[in-house]
């Protein structure tokens, strides 16, 4: 997707179907594992976002080749992986979060890693410090240098054991991607346990390494020699799924999202259910599918609150809040994961929903934000009639909230930065056009 300004007309339910493929928040990780091996790896079911793209030039800059076999196929060849030149990396400084992912297999590969300054969604502060102390504890050293990160293991890396002080995605897959190749065993407490960490684990799995998920979120793992290839297809993009099933909400419409799977959306499903929306998860063998549609009728005000998994991903509350401006009565969301995700409210109050922001944790147990003024509880008020405005696009999934809310709204909205939705939407504007949606690209 080129387009950069959009004219969203409101007013029409979106309706048809859309494919999801691989999870935008696995498919680079797995990507990234390849470096911990000399064979040949391929993944299937990559989507064409990108943060894929990113990393695979990321790679490629290492020497590792990177060729597509068909759509959504890749063969990744990391025979002869090699230093990258530090201002080839700078160049994707801020483009995205996974350049930290790739320092324990450098570490391992070649004994020296460069982190430039790191990207995505500015939906909070998202420090570095639980990567850098999980490193430095497997002997890594860290010189913070004006240019960016420069990390060397001089004397090798050494499992370790270690608690997080939040089950953080990005640090549990860190230490599983340095921990795989360590000396001796890894214990790592509090570690995240969502379906696309999972997913990780059955690629280093297949590569060979030795890796136990225990009870009470402790995750050990034995350091080996080596690692080999493997052939692994991504789960699907849950946070996509979820995002086609709340536009069907908000504009009252009916989406069949292929490729959408039950056993990851559970806690998705149930709010859903409780907020008025109808779904039918498809029944036809060897077909993988939930059809998620308005049934008519109001649609009912809830209390959320985001969390780890197995709670309700943050990464679903936005898209969520715009269906929730179309509930009668009053609805409660807790923001736990990220202090700063309600930025994007201010342009849904724009065009007419009622939402009021609170630095207090509402709605549910407190958090780590609510002593420390970040407004991170919503209550929302509806039904509002949206209606259309002029915006710009603040973040991936705040930026699919506003194509959402202007698709629900009266009238014409022109919305710019559109191009950041592509971040983590394969085919967004494609998608949409089938849905029905109209819109008319301005730039
Ligand atoms: N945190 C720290 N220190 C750290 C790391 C994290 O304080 O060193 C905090 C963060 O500030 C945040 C919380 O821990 O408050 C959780 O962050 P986490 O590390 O779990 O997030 P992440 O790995 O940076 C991934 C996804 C996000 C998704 C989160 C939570 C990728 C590339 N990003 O981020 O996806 O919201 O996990 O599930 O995998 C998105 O897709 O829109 C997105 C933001």
């Amino acid at each position: 997707m080129t387009a950069n300004v959009l004219a969203v007309h409101g007013g029409t339910p979106l309706c048809g179907e859309v494919s999801v493929r691989g999870a935008k928040n696995f498919v680079p990780k797995a990507m990234v594992a390849t470096l911990l091996t000399a064979a040949p790896c391929r993944i299937s079911g990559v989507p064409d976002i990108r943060d894929v793209a990113v990393v695979r030039e990321l790679l490629e800059l290492h020497g590792v080749r990177v060729g597509d076999q068909a759509p959504g196929e890749l063969l990744l060849e990391p025979r002869d992986v090699e230093l990258a030149n530090v201002a080839d990396i700078d160049a994707h400084a801020g483009s995205s979060r996974v350049p930290i992912l790739l320092v324990g297999p450098l570490l391992h590969r070649i004994g020296q890693a460069f982190v430039p300054d790191l990207g995505g969604c500015r939906i909070g502060d998202r420090p570095i410090d639980f990567h850098l102390f999980a490193l430095r504890s497997f002997g890594a050293e860290v010189d913070k240098r004006p240019d960016g990160l420069h990390i060397t293991a001089p004397q090798g890396l050494t499992g370790t054991t270690f608690e997080l002080p939040y089950p953080s995605v990005g640090a549990t897959e860190q230490v599983l991607l340095t921990a795989v190749l360590a000396r001796g065993r890894t214990e790592l407490r509090n570690a995240a346990i969502e379906p696309e960490i999972i997913d990780l684990i059955c690629v280093l799995q297949k590569m060979g390494a030795v890796i136990g998920v225990d009870t009470d979120r402790v995750i050990r793992i034995d350091g080996v020699d080596r690692l080999g290839g493997f052939t692994h297809r991504a789960l699907p993009d849950r946070i996509e799924a979820g995002s086609w099933a709340a536009a069907a909400l908000a504009t009252g419409g009916d989406i069949y999202v292929r490729g959408a799977r039950q056993v990851d959306m559970m806690t998705f499903l149930n709010v859903f259910r409780r907020l008025g929306g109808a779904f039918e998860v498809d029944p036809t063998p060897g077909h993988e599918g939930i059809r998620f549609y308005h049934p008519g009728g109001d649609l009912r005000p809830v209390a959320l609150e985001t969390d780890v998994h197995p709670g309700l991903m943050t990464d679903w509350q936005q898209p969520l809040v715009v269906a929730l401006t179309q509930a009668a009565g009053l609805s409660i969301v807790h923001e736990t994961v990220y202090e700063n995700r309600f930025g994007f409210t201010e342009a849904l109050v724009a065009m007419g929903a009622t939402i009021q922001v609170y630095q207090e944790c509402l709605g549910g147990s407190p958090c780590r934000f609510g002593a420390r003024n970040f407004l991170h509880s919503a209550a929302i008020s509806g039904p509002a009639k949206l209606h259309a405005a002029e915006l710009t696009i603040p973040d991936l999934r705040g930026g699919f909230s506003y194509v959402i809310a202007a698709l629900a709204a009266e009238g014409s909205s022109t919305l710019h930065g559109v191009s950041l939705i592509d971040r983590g939407y394969e085919g967004f504007l494609d998608k949409l056009a089938a849905l029905g949606a109209r819109f008319d690209v301005l730039g």
